[in-house]
């Protein structure tokens, strides 16, 4: 029997995939290999401590209020602070923007490097303390200009991304990831600590089965997403209807959406007029990784990562999924501005 058979002598890791695909780009440096690992070793301490919250009282709240009106919660502090250590770190970073914090976070001029990066260090967080899935999400952006960074060098719209992913700590961890030449999967194997390249490629299924959204909200939704909505349920040409799956947690739905193909919308209402999810570290990175694997990611009137972003924390209605999903909802949208 070969070793092989048992044991894979030649593994794929995460840290190994980010080097070599590093090295096939012309006058790399490593700057952001060196990042991602950061940002990764960030990743593995925050799935231990999701783990262990209950036995090591990190669940519950810490007391504060973040600048979006959530409640903070002990894991959503300690992730983040874990990230901006990790990434200041790195010496690849210039900029970061979390959603925990209310200004830009500059990193100190001893340490800067040519990135910025804006993320969710927790997100879907209300799910923590009933063990629910959660997640990271982040977006990798090249600086565009010289001198002194400022909060302008993290309003570059989606389109401009260098690497986007997230990180989901469900049943397993897994991270997913994107370059730009596609999106694959990798599961941590706490064996050995490292992301284990498990899915190469992930392409999006051109429809699915499934409507993911928020449907408790029925009643401040704008009539074309209730007409959508009301059609995938009871279908007019007599087919199935659509299966509801709403976790809450953004991740967790955009990952089932990537996996299995469907239609996740955060779409705007009467409540929230520019709907709930912020655009620079829960939207631009979730579009970027979906249309990396084929699917549309829309905000009902325009492509996610063409708009031009105004402020750190602003917020944009948000679909994306399966590519004819978008386009039949879409087509619902069109009737109704007629
Ligand atoms: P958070 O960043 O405060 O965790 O909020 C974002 C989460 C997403 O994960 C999820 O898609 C959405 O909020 C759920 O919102 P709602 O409870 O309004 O359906
Ligand atoms: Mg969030």
């Amino acid at each position: 029997m070969s070793d092989q058979s048992v044991f894979d002598v030649d593994v794929w890791t995460l840290t190994r995939f980010i080097m070599e695909t590093g090295r096939q780009v012309k006058g790399s440096t490593g700057e952001l290999t060196q990042l991602i690992n950061s940002l990764l070793t960030s990743v593995k301490a925050i799935s231990s401590a999701v783990r262990k919250a209950g036995l090591i009282h990190l669940q519950g709240l810490a007391g504060n209020v973040n600048v979006t009106g959530d409640e903070q919660k002990k894991l959503d502090v300690l992730s983040n602070n874990l990230i901006i250590n990790m990434l200041q770190a790195s010496y690849g970073t210039c900029l970061l923007v979390s959603e925990e914090n209310k200004d830009a976070i500059f990193t100190p001029a001893d340490k800067r490097g040519k990135y910025i990066v804006c993320f969710d260090p927790l997100d879907g967080s209300s799910n923590i303390d009933c063990l629910a899935p959660v997640g990271t999400i982040f977006a990798i952006y090249k600086r565009a200009s010289d001198g002194e960074p400022s909060d302008k060098d993290a309003l570059q719209p989606g389109n401009q991304i260098v690497c986007a992913g997230y990180a989901l700590y469900g049943s397993a961890t897994l991270v997913a990831l994107s370059t730009g030449t596609g999106v694959n999967f990798f599961m941590l194997d706490p064996a050995i600590g490292e992301f284990v390249l498990t899915d190469r490629n992930v392409k999006i299924n051109k429809k699915g089965k499934t409507y993911s959204i928020n449907e408790g909200y029925a009643k401040y939704f704008e009539p074309a997403v209730n007409e959508y909505l009301k059609h995938k349920k009871f279908p007019e040409d007599g087919g199935a209807p659509y299966s509801a799956r709403y976790i809450g947690s953004m991740v967790s739905d955009i990952h089932r959406t990537l996996a299995y193909g469907g239609i996740f919308m955060y779409p705007a209402n009467e409540k929230s007029p520019k709907g709930k999810l912020r655009l620079l570290y829960e939207c631009n990175p979730i579009a970027f990784l979906i249309e990396q694997a084929g699917g549309i990611a829309t905000t009902g009137t325009q492509r996610v990562l063409d708009l031009q972003p105004e402020s750190l924390h602003q917020r944009a209605p948000f679909v994306v999924g399966s590519p004819d999903d978008v386009k039949e909802y879409l087509s619902f949208v069109k009737k109704h501005q007629k």
